[in-house]
């Protein structure tokens, strides 16, 4: 099937950077994006694409809206939707009285399906169309997203949780039934469809050596799959990763001693880190999650995106819910804007949303497939309304550029300014259309 829909779209080629470089975006104001059986065929002006447009190909008229790439979430946990928000703690005590205990609700697999389901249509609902996902520690956490992903035909990558010390009972799994577990996972999910697997123990703190081992292992029997984790997110725990791996230079340095630093890892956070280590994640090909609102929300700090790109570290962002307190990442990247700027650092539009598209693509090693709307590209792809609110119609109709009206609606939008998500070319959420053809 032939697909064609009529918008401004915009789409970034690479890092626009601090200076918001003209020639890492693409904005075509009256724009058509043409779709081939789900995958994207051609973006450009209409004025130049029409005339070629063959009389069978479907033809959507979207006047007023804004085209961009779907929103990749680099790291977010689905078994915490429903503590979002919730008072009061930093990280350790919030893990406690908060993450965990919702987490152990998972042993029950029907649970986990109700909010896998909730979950997925949550993210499709903000724009989201792929997205790096801890489960719990329970096998069939993995199962239940992975089965709401694949009904959806969304792109997901996830993992069980490995935990052995350090927390509750109840969550703990062992060296050897992580390793089996998340071995059987991988040979269930990983590569089927859209769907692929991440190793993923929760950070070192909840690991003892042995499992981190099998972990390693793991990783080094798989070379394919990902690695998904948590990395200096807050001081008080970086201070007890020091106490309980003494012979490690840094906490990145844990992972990388048992083979868990390697294209594909993904580290959450990266905030209390040095030049060092983020040379040492760049040369060898990991990248960092950069989750503002968790940030802020938690009290954990604020990412020097600066450091992290001037070292070449792939960055994308993360929502981190239930850390995270919104699953948009318009939302994120809005606190990351002000995360910047509280450190003199700048966040032109243009930059955010390549953090939120072909940035997290490169940062999970998808560039070749999702990211942008280059020929080949799978058509996921979000229809932005300038006037899902009477104050972003206001203040977006005074705009003089497309800089200036994506960042206004970067910073005041919600999901009522997601008209539709569209998944290889189909529409996930959508209001309705008129086919003109
Ligand atoms: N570090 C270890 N586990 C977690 C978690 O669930 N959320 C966040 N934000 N950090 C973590
Ligand atoms: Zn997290």
């Amino acid at each position: 099937m032939r697909q064609a829909f009529r918008s401004s779209i915009l789409h970034c080629l690479s890092d626009p950077g601090e200076a918001s470089q003209r020639s890492a975006y693409e904005y075509f104001e009256d724009g058509l994006l043409i779709v081939d059986n789900g995958t994207v065929a051609q973006a450009g002006s209409a004025e130049s694409l029409l005339p070629g447009l063959a009389e069978d190909v479907l033809l959507t008229e979207l006047p007023g809206k804004l085209i961009v790439p779907g929103f990749i979430d680099c790291h977010v946990h689905f078994p915490q939707l429903d503590i979002i928000a919730s008072y009061g703690e930093q990280l350790l005590d919030w893990l406690h009285r908060y993450a965990y205990p919702v987490e152990a609700r998972f042993s029950d697999p029907d649970y986990a399906h109700e909010v896998a389901t909730v979950f997925v249509d949550e993210l499709l609902n903000n724009g989201t169309t792929t997205a790096l996902v801890f489960g719990t520690v329970h096998p069939h956490s993995a199962d239940a997203i992975f089965e709401a992903a694949a009904a959806r035909d969304m792109r997901l990558i996830a993992g069980k949780v490995l935990m052995d010390c350090n927390c509750p009972d109840e969550l703990k799994d062992d060296a050897d039934s992580a390793y089996a577990d998340s071995k059987a996972l991988i040979e269930r999910w990983h590569g089927q469809g859209r769907l692929g697997y991440a190793i993923t123990p929760r950070f070192a703190l909840t690991s003892t050596d042995a499992q981190l081992a099998a972990a390693g292992k793991l990783a080094r029997e798989y070379p394919e799959v990902w690695i998904h984790t948590h990395l200096a997110e807050n001081t008080v725990e970086v201070e007890q990763i020091a106490r309980q791996f003494p012979s490690s230079r840094s906490y990145l340095d844990v992972y990388d001693q048992f083979g868990l630093l390697r294209e594909r890892s993904v580290f959450a956070h990266c905030l209390h880190m040095d030049d060092r280590d983020r040379d040492c994640m760049a040369s060898k090909g990991g990248a960092a999650a950069f989750c503002p609102t968790s940030n802020l929300f938690l009290g954990s700090g604020l990412l020097d995106l600066s450091a992290m790109r001037a070292a070449n570290v792939r960055c994308g962002l993360g929502t981190d819910v239930g850390g995270g307190t919104s699953l948009s990442l318009l939302k994120t990247a809005s606190d990351a804007y002000k995360v910047l700027h509280l450190q003199d650092h700048a966040l032109p539009a243009t930059r955010a949303l390549y953090l939120a598209t072909l940035g997290a693509a490169e940062a999970l090693y998808l560039e070749d497939k999702v990211g942008n709307f280059l020929p080949g590209k799978e058509a996921d792809f979000v229809v932005l309304d300038p006037e899902g609110s009477r104050l972003t119609a206001r203040r977006t109709s005074a705009a003089e550029t497309i800089e200036e009206a994506l960042f206004a609606l970067i910073t005041l939008a919600d999901d009522r300014h997601i008209a539709a998500t569209f998944v290889r070319g189909t529409a996930q959420k959508s209001s309705s259309f008129a086919y003109v053809k």
